[in-house]
């Protein structure tokens, strides 16, 4: 808890009203709706100041002082809510069968990639990096971190701006992204984003060091010239790390924003659907068709009212993916004010987040098109989410709330059989970035921002490995209490590991709770039941409203400024004895807090520090024009086949020996060698 800072009370509305003015410029036309914050560019135009609708108390924790007009540093905290009176039990049981077939409802087959992120394509440069030969080191980091418990990531560039991009063969100073604000033929103002090839080198560069593998869009805004370039040389440059394409984003709101007339249907979007693939399938510069993904409701249409045109029927052989976007709420009112939309009050939105009953009701407008989806044989993903649209709550967005929230409603979707969800970044003015870059100008004085979400995403790789075969239960332990709930997860037909969470606040460990985990044995008749012992890595902090000292198995990434893609302190994994007579094993989970307990040996194996998985240090720097990466990372971190690659991406299969992993992986590393400059980073890889 921040309390080394001197608390200040401010008022609702002359708290957010500098927050949002300072940097924001308005395109399109966004009111009660999902807008995602693909809407919020950097420009000159002031947003309109916040009317809001209470006089709320807040004490904000200043950050450092430059910065917190901007979003993603804001200095809101909230005190966390009070215990909840009758206080859930403390001391409950849950009780589990070894094999899975003793277990109903389990969900289908989890692959641990399962937990994605979507980078609005306009913050590519941002991130990601400069250009092919200059990539952000701590975005490499991080993203290795995932990539390495999950073994990849999946990554989406994309958004709101896909759907006016163009590719170019050059932009005027040698730039790879240029927006420009307005554009005459387009009446609503979306930004048009003009990129040249260097954005699928860069991101190809990407996926020659770690293995990530990437989403794109195909611009829908104008159905008479689809612009399939990004196709075409994405498919070209990317080869096997492209995963597929989204064609159409969020059409349900093309209408409310005037991208196309307001009484656009369904209909329409079949109609349109039909020229699209038309046009894909005559495309000879595209050697793969089946790798749409579609539809991308966004809430305002259900996915029903797209099941029930034929849409999947009709297209199914150009369907890789299908599809929904959905924010939980919005934080509109305070940039695009509207009668329609008053301002939520985040007083009242913090306990929303700190309940299991977020993520159920999330998940619950899905649970008949998972099954549906299941019957098309199609995967079915979460393209676009995080905690509020129009950039979230600051507070709630950027705080250990949503480190809570997002690993539940992520495992709540695993539960219910979506087989992906892509939580979103945008630029410097939102609140819910997994990570935010340094501000540009000061990117060699300050270091990156990690936010809660990139702890969710790092429980969520670990709770689902890597053998693809995770099967997913929520337990509703405590009588489905929604301040302690927890997931079962079976791996290759055993109980594996298990997920607690602890959504309460009480510093003085009252509220803690004990959780006695009673694993198969005579109980369900079976052979086999708990281990000698088991092991327990936890998600901590303080508060739910903690900002900063985030640790997972008692490392953090560091606060904000402080981040750069490495960990800090010692892992801390701990060993909780069971009691084999009994079957059972009791788990303490803090308040707040979130627990993952690996069982299995198999599961055990893989957190166990001395596994295979440890990689040694590896360094990047700048005076050397040489990279050191250990074999071992560079054995793990590839996987294209070579279909479509371009050569000198070389990341030849590390194979059984590590040492031919580095041979292979030589050229490449060359050549980003002067690239990675800028910053030394000393990476501790992980296990
Ligand atoms: C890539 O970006 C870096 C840093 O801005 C610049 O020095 C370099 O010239 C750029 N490379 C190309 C090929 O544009
Ligand atoms: C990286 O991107 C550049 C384009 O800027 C390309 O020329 C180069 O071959 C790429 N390097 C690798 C290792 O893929
Ligand atoms: C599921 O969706 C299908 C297709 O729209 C619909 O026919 C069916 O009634 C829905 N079932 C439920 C339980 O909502
Ligand atoms: C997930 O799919 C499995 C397999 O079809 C099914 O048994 C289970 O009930 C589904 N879960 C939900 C929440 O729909
Ligand atoms: C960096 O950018 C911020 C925000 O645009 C600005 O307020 C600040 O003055 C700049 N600092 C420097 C050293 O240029
Ligand atoms: C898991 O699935 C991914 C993607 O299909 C595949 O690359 C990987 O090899 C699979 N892992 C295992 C252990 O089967």
């Amino acid at each position: 808890m921040a309390s080394m800072y001197a608390p200040l009370v401010l008022s609702l509305s002359c708290l957010l009203a500098p927050l949002v003015s300072a940097d924001v410029t308005i395109y399109g036309l966004f009111g009660q709706t999902t807008a995602d914050p693909g809407a919020l560019r950097s420009g000159s135009a002031a947003a309109p100041s916040a009317t809001a609708a209470t006089t709320t108390s807040f004490v904000t924790v200043p950050g450092p002082p430059q910065y917190t007009e901007l979003a993603a540093y804001n200095p809101i905290y909230m005190e966390p809510p009070a215990i909840p009176d009758p206080a859930p039990p403390l001391q409950f049981a849950i009780g589990v069968p070894t094999s899975a077939q003793l277990m109903n409802g389990l969900s289908i087959p989890q692959h641990g990639t399962f937990f994605g992120f979507s980078i609005e394509m306009s913050v590519a440069n941002q991130l990601i990096g400069t250009n092919g030969t200059t990539l952000h080191p701590q975005f490499l980091n991080l993203m290795n971190i995932v990539a390495q418990k999950a073994g990849a990531v999946h990554i989406r560039v994309g958004g709101n701006t896909q759907e006016t991009a163009f590719l170019v063969d050059t932009l005027p100073g040698g730039k790879m992204m240029e927006k420009d604000k307005e554009d005459a033929s387009n009446p609503t103002s979306t930004p048009v984003l003009a990129f040249t090839p260097e954005l699928l080198y860069m991101m190809a560069n990407v996926s020659s060091l770690i293995n990530a593998k990437w989403y794109l869009g195909i611009p829908f805004n104008d159905t008479s010239n689809f612009r399939f370039q990004i196709a075409e040389q994405g498919e070209a440059i990317l080869g096997d790390n492209l995963l597929a394409f989204q064609a159409a984003n969020e059409p349900d709101l093309y209408g409310p924003h005037g991208h196309r007339p307001l009484t656009y249907s369904q209909f329409d979007f079949f109609g349109e659907y039909a020229l699209l693939t038309q046009a894909y399938q005559n495309d000879t510069s595209i050697p793969v068709k089946n790798n749409l993904i579609a539809p991308s409701v966004s809430g305002t249409w259900t996915p029903e009212s797209i099941w029930d045109t034929g849409f999947v029927e009709a297209y199914t052989e150009y369907l890789a993916f299908l599809a929904v976007e959905r924010y939980p709420t919005d934080n509109c009112a305070v940039i695009f004010p509207n009668p329609n939309n008053p301002p939520h009050d985040p007083l009242q939105e913090l306990p929303q987040f700190l309940s299991h009953q977020a993520g159920i009701n999330l998940v619950q407008p899905y649970v008949n098109s998972t099954m549906l989806a299941q019957t098309w044989n199609k995967p079915f993903l979460m393209f676009e989410t995080n905690s509020a649209s129009c950039g979230g709550f600051p507070g709630i967005s950027d705080t250990f709330t949503s480190a809570l929230w997002g690993l539940d409603y992520a495992l709540q979707m695993a539960n219910s059989n979506f087989t992906g969800a892509l939580f979103h970044f945008g630029g410097q003015n939102v609140s819910y970035n997994p990570f935010t870059a340094a501000p540009t100008n000061q990117s060699s004085f300050h270091q990156w921002t990690v936010g809660p979400i990139f702890y969710s995403s790092l429980f969520v790789a670990e709770a689902l490995g890597q053998t693809n075969t995770s099967q997913v239960k929520d337990m509703f332990p405590n009588n489905g209490n929604d301040q302690t709930p927890a997931y079962a997860i079976y791996e290759n037909g055993n109980f594996a590991r298990m997920a607690l969470i602890n959504y309460m606040t009480d510093p003085t460990g009252a509220h803690d709770y004990t959780a006695t985990i009673y694993v198969g044995g005579s109980g369900f008749n079976e052979d086999n039941g708990a281990p000698a012992s088991v092991k327990v890595k936890y998600l901590r902090a303080p508060s739910v409203s903690e900002k900063d000292n985030i640790t997972w198995a008692g490392q953090t990434l560091g606060g904000r400024f402080q981040a750069d893609g490495t960990w800090k302190g010692d892992e801390d994994i701990q060993t909780v004895q069971c009691d084999q007579t009994q079957n059972m094993c009791q788990i303490t989970v803090p308040a707040p807090g979130a627990a993952l307990v690996f069982f299995s040996d198999a599961a055990q194996a893989a957190v166990d520090p001395a596994a295979p998985q440890t990689f040694a240090t590896s360094i990047v720097t700048k005076t050397a024009n040489t990279v050191t990466v250990d074999p071992s990372v560079l054995a793990t971190s590839n996987g294209q086949s070579g279909k479509n690659r371009i050569s000198s991406g070389g990341t030849s299969q590390g194979g059984a020996n590590g040492a031919s992993g580095m041979t292979g992986f030589a050229p490449g590393v060359a050549a980003l060698a002067g690239v990675l400059g800028g910053v030394a980073v000393f990476m501790r890889a992980l296990h």
